[in-house]
């Protein structure tokens, strides 16, 4: 069976995700929809995975460092120095990432693949034949931004997720809405 990326992502209505690397929005209701889509599992002797690229890996504030219950996976060309954390893998492109996820004892390991960023990650990420899901989160409101979310490809259509509110959400007066997109091309 191939893996399954889920991609998740919030935007903003220019289809910005991060300035000065970081996000340009403070939505606690978001992280934490973030926090509980990626670390949710049905078998409590498993975690998920979330694949992050180096940038993202750096917009972790250390506290948070890795994000917790969860296996990291970082890429980066360069050679990253991540002895001191535990579940933490780097590493050099998404082939190698996507090898380590076919491996027979580590795929014992994981339930859900979650792919969190950035830019070119959830742009190579949907011109894959891995990509199943995009779970994004759009913000209805400008803001000053510097990264953005790629084009969207052909052949996505919505779906429903029970996990997934589907009632428009505000917090600091700014509404956003969650949604759900699944490839149709993707060949289980
Ligand atoms: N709103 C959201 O949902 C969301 C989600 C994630 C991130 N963000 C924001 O987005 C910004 C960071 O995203 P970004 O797009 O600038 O950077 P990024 O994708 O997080 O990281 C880019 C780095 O990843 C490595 N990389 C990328 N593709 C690779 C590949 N195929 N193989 C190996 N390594 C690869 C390279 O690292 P090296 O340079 O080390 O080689 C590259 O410089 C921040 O502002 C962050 O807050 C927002």
């Amino acid at each position: 069976m191939l893996p399954k990326l889920n991609l998740i992502a919030a935007a903003c209505e220019n289809m910005g995700i991060g300035h000065n690397n970081n996000l340009p929005w403070r939505l606690k209701t978001e992280m934490d929809y973030f926090t509980r889509m990626t670390s949710k599992t049905k078998h409590q002797d498993k975690k998920n995975v979330v694949i992050m690229g180096r940038k993202t890996w750096d917009s972790i504030p250390k506290k948070f460092k890795p994000l917790n219950n969860r296996i990291n996976f970082i890429l980066s060309r360069s050679d990253l120095v991540l002895s001191e954390y535990k579940d933490v893998y780097s590493f050099k492109s998404l082939a190698d990432a996507i090898n380590k996820l076919n491996e027979h004892n580590f795929k014992n390991l994981y339930e859900n693949i979650w792919v969190i960023g950035g830019s070119h990650i959830y742009d190579e990420c949907m011109k894959s034949e891995y990509f199943y899901r995009l779970y994004l989160t759009r913000i209805h409101k400008a803001f000053e931004c510097d990264t953005f979310f790629p084009a969207l490809p052909e052949g996505l259509k919505e779906v429903s997720d029970e996990d997934v509110p589907k009632e428009v959400q505000n917090e600091k007066g700014i509404d956003f809405t969650y949604h759900v997109y699944e490839n149709v091309n993707f060949k289980d």
